[in-house]
């Protein structure tokens, strides 16, 4: 019996706020982590010469990847491995086990991709006792992410690199937002999928057709983008409720609703939530609502009475200020030595 080092390292999930997709357009958006939810990835050192094994335990997906040569490029799980070994200037020729797993569901605007590639890249990095600043994750992450979803935002490796409220501009230095107040936010899970890259894709052709309408609804989204950073760092949630309903309702006119996803937020509205919309991709996937300690417990009720599979709850509170830069991905993943 030997020691093998283990490293372990975690990734919440995200959900955002306002300003979905009309951030793939270059408007902001404002997106918050969801740490009820996370995904997790082991690195383990295997024996010599078995080369490096990627277990996906959800996906029930194995992969070996030995040498330098016949790494599959499509593959977000290897994607992520590949670029963060060499990003830390580590030859691909290593003997690890890599598993990974994750309790957020996938394809429900929680980030579940991109939580995954995190918690991988946290782990390769700190396995090897190579310290990532959030950026630096972040950047290796939306490797994988274009895999997953063509042309994405980079909003969902951002929030879940940085494990913080992000307001987000496509190309722009993220800024991260110290919020006035406790969110209070619930989740509601439709059950359906909601394919990002489809969704994306289709918006994409709508905007093709009528330009002109797309761009001025991306506008609007865009404004109450920056009004929702406004009332967030304010404590303003009062505000912020009622431009997260606004916000719903452009993203319907964008024909990204459904008959479910309507049926939750009004039931949340009903229940006596501060405001509700949809939230990520859409047509699909998951509403959230801004509730207060008082109203929580009836908007959960009314959200699975409406035909929610799921609920999370889940909170984002003041006091988590300083320079993301600073935090360094050692501190979020664990090293250990276990005996084999
Ligand atoms: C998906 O979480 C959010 C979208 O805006 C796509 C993106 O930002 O890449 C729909």
């Amino acid at each position: 019996m030997g020691l093998r080092q283990v490293t372990v390292a975690y990734a919440p999930g995200k959900i955002i706020l306002v300003g979905e997709h009309a951030v793939v357009y270059g408007r902001p958006a404002v997106a918050v982590p969801v740490t009820q939810v996370r995904a997790q990835a082991t690195v383990g050192d295997a024996g010599k010469g078995q080369g490096i094994t990627i277990v996906a335990t959800d996906l029930g997906q194995r992969l070996l990847l030995r040498g330098e040569e016949g790494w599959p490029s499509e593959d977000p799980l290897a994607t992520t491995v590949i670029a963060t070994l060499k990003y830390v200037g580590l030859s691909l020729e290593q003997d690890l086990t890599i598993t990974v797993k994750s309790d957020i569901p996938i394809a429900r605007g929680l980030g579940s991709g991109a939580a995954v590639s995190t918690a991988m890249v946290r782990a390769v990095a700190a396995h090897f006792s190579r310290n990532l600043s959030p950026q630096e994750v972040s950047q290796l992450v939306y490797e994988a992410e274009r895999l997953h979803h063509g042309t994405p935002s980079g909003i969902d490796n951002t929030v879940i690199a940085h494990e913080r409220p992000v307001y987000f501009v496509q190309g722009q230095t993220p800024q991260t937002l110290a919020v006035g107040r406790t969110l209070r936010l619930l989740i509601g899970d439709t059950g359906e999928p909601s394919p990002t890259k489809a969704v994306v894709g289709a918006v994409r052709r709508q905007w093709r057709r009528s330009q002109g309408r797309y761009e001025s609804i991306f506008d609007e989204i865009g404004e109450i983008a920056l009004r929702v950073r406004r009332s967030l760092e304010e404590g303003d949630i009062a505000e912020m409720g009622r431009l997260m309903n606004e916000n719903h309702q452009l993203l319907r006119e964008l024909d990204l609703s459904s008959p479910l996803l309507d049926s939750l937020v009004t039931a949340a509205r009903d229940g006596g939530a501060l405001g509700a919309k949809l939230s990520g991709a859409g047509r699909g996937g998951n509403v959230i609502a801004l509730v207060t300690e008082e109203v929580r417990p009836e908007v959960e009720r009314a959200l699975l009475s409406a035909g929610a599979e799921r609920v999370i709850g889940t909170e984002v509170s003041p006091g988590r200020e300083g320079s993301p830069s600073m935090e360094m991905s050692g501190k979020l993943a664990r090293r250990d030595r276990r005996a084999v």
